[in-house]
């Protein structure tokens, strides 16, 4: 079964056919998905999506487009959902300087201090990074040592992810990997082990090939998988329970029962 290491179910993307769409994830081979909060109302309802669905999981925090809602109560608000026994991350958060919606230096500011979140909560993090490269890696080096989490959307260099890796982190792998201009990220693929690499659709986004530029979803998953077999020269089912198991260990689900297991 496959772990959708990030998704955003709470997308309006999904209003029309969410239930129906969900329902049959388990026939289709997805066993488990962690639905990821970007604004607040993404945390709301991401939460909601886990007591709907016993095979959804949760990471809440506030993406760098969305710092603008971030204020101390608001933060607080976003720190009392951690005490949710399904949220197992702190996500996602980050910095993006490709749209730059909210200025740099608010970004970096809340970004640390969900970064110090995670580290109080004990909780792993999912990282979103855009056209960041550099100011990225210098606020986790050294804020984030310690911490462990999955950089969501790898986009880098392969140098980069071996930075990553070497500080403990998972490379979050999508969609972008079946594109003929994914050279880059195939590079990283090839590059980094298998036991540091996550399945992720960010759906509704990216989604892969045949259905690039199509509402993405957990199932198309098998694609990126096949894709990584092919990269790795590994059979697809390898490919599917080692990035399981590595979902499985980082955000602390247990295997038999999907339960969180206490940290
Ligand atoms: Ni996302």
């Amino acid at each position: 079964m496959i772990f959708d290491s990030h998704a955003h179910y709470d997308d309006e993307q999904f209003d029309a056919d969410r239930e129906q769409l969900l329902s049959h994830m388990k026939k289709e081979g997805v066993g488990t998905i962690i639905n990821v909060g970007a604004s607040l109302e993404g945390c709301k309802r991401s939460v909601e999506l886990t007591e709907q669905y016993p095979f959804i999981f949760a990471a809440v925090g506030v993406h760098p487009d969305e710092t603008g809602e971030l204020n101390e109560e608001t933060f607080a608000w976003v720190e009392q959902l951690l005490d949710n026994g399904k949220v197992v991350a702190v996500g996602e958060i980050g910095l993006d300087y490709h749209w730059d919606i909210q200025p740099r230096e608010v970004q970096k500011k809340w970004f640390i201090r969900q970064l110090e979140l995670a580290r109080k909560h004990n909780l792993p993090v999912c990282i979103h990074s855009r056209d960041a490269a550099d100011d990225t890696l210098h606020v986790m080096k050294e804020h984030a040592q310690g911490l462990s989490g999955v950089i969501h959307c790898f986009s880098y260099s392969p140098e980069f992810a071996r930075e990553y890796v070497k500080m403990g982190f998972y490379i979050g792998v999508g969609g972008v990997v079946t594109f003929k201009n994914g050279k880059k990220l195939k590079q990283v693929v090839k590059e980094t082990p298998l036991e540091r690499l996550l399945l992720e659709t960010d759906c509704p986004y990216l989604a892969p090939e045949p259905y690039r530029g199509k509402r993405n979803c957990s199932i198309y998953l098998h694609q990126v998988a096949q894709e990584i077999a092919r990269l790795k020269d590994v059979d697809v089912r390898t490919v599917v329970d080692v990035t399981r198991e590595n979902a499985r260990k980082l955000f602390g689900i247990n295997a038999k029962e999907n339960l969180k297991e206490k940290i």
